[in-house]
């Protein structure tokens, strides 16, 4: 049984070896490069131990780490203050085996006590495990953003289609 902890620095080239897993091999991050680990440093210093941000991760027995999950602030503007991101990311050695259930849930142990009004998330579809997770801590579906994003491969298909594009205009 992975154990639940606020994530420390020394974990960061793990959590970015994760992250950049799926910004490789999937479109559900948004995110259309892989990082340094330096690079993620000021991502890591947005959350705290105390607070409404927070990071936690699952760590196996060996100190492995097999995923984080976060809070993050939602919008710049004030108003949203009390509002935060949940987001989460298993190791992909490490999916559908409750990594993604028990960091949920000590993440919102975590923040419970503190001044939160809501928490939103964002699931690129079709992503059916992230659905069900979510599901599960009582998020119900508010509605889909469409063709609000252009993936790596979208960006490149453009690029090729493009100087035909401009010799046809
Ligand atoms: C999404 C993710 C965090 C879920 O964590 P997990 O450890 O794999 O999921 P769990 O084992 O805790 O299962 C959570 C629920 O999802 C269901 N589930 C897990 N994998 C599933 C799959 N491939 N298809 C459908 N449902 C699935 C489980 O049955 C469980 O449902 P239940 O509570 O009704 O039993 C994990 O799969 C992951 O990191 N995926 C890649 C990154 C990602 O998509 N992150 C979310 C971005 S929004």
């Amino acid at each position: 049984m992975p154990v639940m902890r606020p994530a420390i620095v020394d974990d960061l080239p793990a959590l970015t070896d994760i992250y950049n897993h799926y910004v490789v091999h999937t479109a559900i991050t948004f995110d259309l490069r892989p990082f340094a680990p330096v690079e993620r440093r000021a991502w890591f210093d947005d959350h705290a131990t105390s607070g409404r941000h927070r990071l936690i991760v699952a760590v196996d027995v060996d100190g492995t780490v097999l995923g984080y999950a976060t809070t993050s602030r939602w919008r710049p503007k004030a108003a949203y203050d009390t509002t935060v991101e949940a987001s989460v990311y298993c190791h992909p050695g490490a999916v559908g085996r409750g990594c993604g259930t028990g960091l949920y849930a000590a993440l919102f142990e975590a923040i419970a006590a503190e001044d939160v009004h809501r928490i939103v998330a964002g699931v690129s579809l079709p992503n059916p495990a992230s659905l069900k997770l979510h599901e599960r801590f009582g998020f119900r579906p508010v509605g889909v953003f469409r063709g609000v994003v252009v993936t790596a491969a979208e960006q490149v298909q453009r690029r090729e289609v493009s100087p035909q594009s401009r010799v046809v205009g």
